[in-house]
């Protein structure tokens, strides 16, 4: 290990975030009922510019008057090149109440857009008394966003969370591809005449990993367009998740049974790190730093990796 130990992430599950329209309050009791960890009101690409002031006083008043029980409340501002941005965070926090935990922010390109909205909140929750401090989570949706990962996750204490948002991400990329994440029809090697299909956001998941691992944040996969594909979303979410996510947007509520299944580890992957942990011990206890578990090797790297499930088995039973 390095001198500069890894920090750990946020230790609250966040297996699904729900997504709805800030302009579509019928959804909101809805999605306080349901089984997802994090709620996101959106205020930026599914709210229209004409509702943009509307969907704020909804938000403002659900934020009062819906009982959101245990879930992380997010709400998604608009990207900082839209003059609605400063409003966003402004009516939220002046006038939203103390349940509201979290602010997303959109298409994240530099630290200096998180400084940016950093500085407001700080200035906001001073004026305004607030005693909860309100944290950020990100979208990393454009090249600039992903050039700069590393960065953006070490540009505030507030951050929590990134997430990969592959439909725009993409259309930054300037990437031919249709649909919102998964499988892409042309992305595929050739062997004796087969296709093999392959993954074409691999790279930017495993830099956002990489990211939010060094500097303690959660890494969070974005949204699946087609919510009528259940096998296509658990392929995605099942790669995120051995790429080391921690959990993955709902569009839909059909989605969210689909991604606490992927990312609340099993019973028998429980057992399993219960079991390598004490044939660890008893490894120590006869002087010994590896030893033989089912056939395997195990050693000191499989504690950490058996602590990762065991750790998020209990945070999530809790
Ligand atoms: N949260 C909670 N409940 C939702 C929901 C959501 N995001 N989306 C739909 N529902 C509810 C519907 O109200 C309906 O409830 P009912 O059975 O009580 O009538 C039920 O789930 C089935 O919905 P369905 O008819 O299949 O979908 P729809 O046509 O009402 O809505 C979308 C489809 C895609 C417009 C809607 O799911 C939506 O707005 N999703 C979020 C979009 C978003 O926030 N995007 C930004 C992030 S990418
Ligand atoms: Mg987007």
């Amino acid at each position: 290990m390095s001198f500069r130990l890894q920090p750990t992430a946020p230790a609250r599950p966040n297996r699904c975030q729900l997504f709805g329209p800030g302009s579509n309050t019928k959804l909101f009791p809805k999605m306080a009922a349901s089984a997802a960890d994090v709620i996101n009101l959106d205020l930026e690409d599914s709210v229209a510019p004409n509702d943009k002031a509307q969907a704020r006083r909804n938000i403002i008043a659900a934020s009062h008057e819906i009982d959101w029980n245990t879930k992380y409340l997010s709400v998604r501002i608009n990207g900082l090149d839209t003059p609605y941005w400063y409003r966003d965070v402004v009516e939220l926090l002046e006038e939203g109440s103390e349940r509201i935990d979290q602010i997303m922010i959109p298409k994240v390109g530099c630290a200096a857009d998180v400084y940016a909205v950093d500085a407001l909140v700080t200035a906001i929750e001073a004026a305004k008394g607030r005693t909860k401090k309100i944290s950020l989570e990100v979208i990393i949706e454009s090249a600039a966003g992903i050039a700069h990962v590393e960065e953006i996750a070490a540009a505030s204490p507030r951050l929590q969370a990134m997430s990969l948002g592959a439909a725009d991400f993409a259309a930054s990329m300037g990437m031919q591809t249709t649909g919102i994440g998964g499988t892409q029809e042309n992305y595929y090697m050739l062997r004796d005449g087969a296709k093999y299909w392959s993954d074409p956001w691999h790279w930017a998941q495993a830099a956002i990993v990489a990211a939010c691992r060094t500097h303690g944040i959660l890494p969070v996969d974005g949204p699946f367009g087609d919510f009528s594909d259940d096998d296509g979303f658990r392929a995605q979410a099942l790669r995120s998740a051995t790429l080391g996510m921690v959990g993955k947007w709902a569009i839909h509520p059909k989605q969210i049974a689909l991604a606490n299944e992927v990312f609340t580890p099993s019973d028998e992957a429980v057992t399993e790190a219960r079991e390598i942990l004490a044939a660890m011990e008893e490894a120590k206890a006869r002087g010994e730093g590896a030893t033989v578990y089912k056939g395997r090797l195990v050693d000191i790297a499989s504690i950490k990796q058996a602590e990762v499930i065991v750790r998020q088995a209990e945070m999530i039973k809790d």
